[in-house]
């Protein structure tokens, strides 16, 4: 992979540490306030993740401050403005939490999210994440390849598609009395996008277990897609032998594709796609196709009219 640089730090051990330390503590106390109990070896909000290793997915772009990272959000669930989530997604409780690993696999099973963090190493990459609303940013994620999970399912030979599954709890998301969305959010990936390297299972941001309006305690991030395809609070991942429908596509089937790579030559009918704003920067910059990660993932689409499939 040419176009990664490796860093000589990690994200967490450049945040000033003051912040750090303050952040840390403020997120700790609320944790334990709304769970109101203690369990044992669990992570919160806000904890540093230990044992987290540097990688080759790096990127020179400057990272987007973990203050517009977790303040400009969407989490329908937890309302449809950007500000609504980073109030009042305090609330999810992200422990106990199981996600199912089903359908065409030899192995299904249930897994425990403690069991899940340490399935394989923790790695920080550093992803650009473009929303279809044509903004962007950049993000230091921690977590794991998706492919790490879906290996030991051990597919079987009628699965060609994932479809993802997240948490639709009216006690605890005031977003889902909202017929804004089909819930629970869905989501879906061919398989093969499902495997590839890049396709991450998040579970930590800048170093620090994933603030729960960033989709806690475990979510997605496939980088070379719009934003939308990172389903946040996964309970389940299924596999299946036909394309499944997802929310988006539910919600406005010529708005929104199965496939949703982003693609500055396929405007959304509302909008052009061709430019993005980075959260933080005054002036648009152009979009790149396959949000610069053509090099990595061309070849999944070889073939394929992007403008119908898109
Ligand atoms: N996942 C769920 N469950 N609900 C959502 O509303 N929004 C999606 C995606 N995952 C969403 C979701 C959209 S539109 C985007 S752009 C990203 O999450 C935003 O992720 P961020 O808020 O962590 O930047």
């Amino acid at each position: 992979m040419s176009n990664w640089k490796t860093p000589a730090v990690l994200s967490s051990e450049i945040t000033p540490q003051e912040v750090y330390l303050r952040r840390r503590e403020f997120m700790r106390i609320s944790a334990w306030a709304a769970l109101g109990a203690t369990l044992p070896g669990s992570l919160f909000a806000g904890e540093k993740l230990s044992g987290v290793v540097r990688t080759p997915y790096q990127l020179s772009d400057p990272l987007t401050p973990l203050e517009d990272i977790t303040h400009y959000n969407n989490y329908y669930e937890f309302g449809t403005d950007k500000e609504s989530p980073g109030k009042t997604a305090g609330s999810l409780k992200t422990r106990p939490w199981t996600v199912a690993v089903e359908g065409e696999v030899h192995k299904p099973k249930v897994w425990d999210i403690e069991t899940l963090l340490k399935l394989a190493p923790l790695e920080e990459r550093v992803y650009r994440l473009r929303c279809v609303e044509a903004w962007s940013m950049v993000i230091p994620w921690v977590g794991f390849p998706l492919a790490e999970l879906i290996k030991r399912a051990e597919p079987t030979g009628n699965a060609k598609f994932v479809e993802f599954t997240t948490l639709n709890d009216p006690q605890q998301m005031p977003g889902v009395g909202s017929p804004v969305l089909d819930w629970p959010y869905r989501e879906g990936l061919r398989l093969d996008e499902a495997m590839h390297p890049l396709t991450l299972l998040a579970v930590g941001l800048y170093g620090e277990v994933l603030p729960n309006q960033n989709g806690a305690p475990i979510r997605l991030v496939v980088p070379w897609k719009y934003g939308f395809k990172s389903a946040k609070s996964i309970v389940r991942i299924r596999l299946l032998e036909q394309m499944p429908q997802t929310s988006w596509m539910k919600a406005g089937p010529s708005e929104y594709g199965f496939y949703s790579n982003v693609n500055p030559e396929v405007d959304h009918p509302r909008w052009s796609q061709a430019k993005e704003r980075r959260i933080g920067d005054f002036f648009k910059r152009p979009t790149l196709l396959f949000n610069g990660y053509a090099p990595q993932v061309a070849q999944l689409y070889a073939g394929m009219d992007l403008q119908k499939f898109f």
